[in-house]
């Protein structure tokens, strides 16, 4: 599909199977079109499926670099050079400086309600501690780690026989729709920031201020 003329500039990055990608790209009601797809992991089925998609692709390996400095100022080259408006993180595991998420407008999706369960194991950290309810998260990236303003999230009802992997599918359903409607939000210009508060304005409100 073209993408509209006024459509806002999405950067991608994962580093695994893509799965949050595959929604986002499945939505026909972004305002954004997705410009890159780019990768710590050469090998990550996500970047093979935006290939398969016909969007261009970016791997950027640290174990390429001297340094993680090195790393990412090369990852920063190619994103820099697809002109995103707006960056978003779809299990993208590599931790990026206060240099980078500073640049561009940054999202992340989290598989915990925020501030509880952070990291790279949320899902297991959630099991293991015994919770009843736990969810989903998008949010804007800061220089901490799964800290930035929050801007959605839904919660999972967590069932006595549920292992990672099960809980873990069902969080990510959740995931889809809350992170395409973000994504969406944001290319609308609806979302506003003022400290931690992030305002979501509705599309009603923008047809009646128009
Ligand atoms: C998602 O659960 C996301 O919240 C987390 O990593 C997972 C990525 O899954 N940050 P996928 O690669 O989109 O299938």
């Amino acid at each position: 599909m073209t993408a509209r003329p006024d459509a806002k500039r999405i950067a991608v990055l994962l580093s695994g199977a893509g799965s949050n990608l595959s929604a986002l790209a499945a939505r026909d009601d972004l305002h954004g079109e997705i410009v890159l797809v780019g990768s710590d992991r050469a090998d990550a089925p996500g970047l093979q499926l935006a290939v398969d998609a016909g969007i261009p692709t970016a791997a950027v390996a640290i174990g390429d670099f001297s340094s993680r400095v090195a790393w990412e100022e090369a990852l920063t080259a190619r994103v820099t050079d697809a002109h995103p408006d707006l960056v978003v993180l779809a299990g993208f595991m590599k931790i990026l400086s206060s240099v980078f998420v500073e640049r561009w407008p940054v999202l992340n999706v989290h598989p915990s309600l925020l501030p509880a369960f952070p990291g790279a194991h949320a899902v297991q950290a959630a099991l293991d501690y015994g919770v009843k309810v736990t969810g989903a998260t998008v949010h804007f990236v800061d220089e901490h780690v799964d800290h930035g303003p929050i801007i959605s999230q839904a919660t999972v009802a967590v069932g006595g026989a549920d292992d990672v992997d099960c809980l873990h599918e069902r969080i990510k359903a959740v995931e889809y729709r809350l992170l395409g409607d973000a994504v969406k939000a944001f290319c609308q210009d609806r979302l506003h920031v003022e400290g931690r508060q992030v305002h979501v304005r509705t599309n009603h409100t923008i047809r009646s201020a128009s």
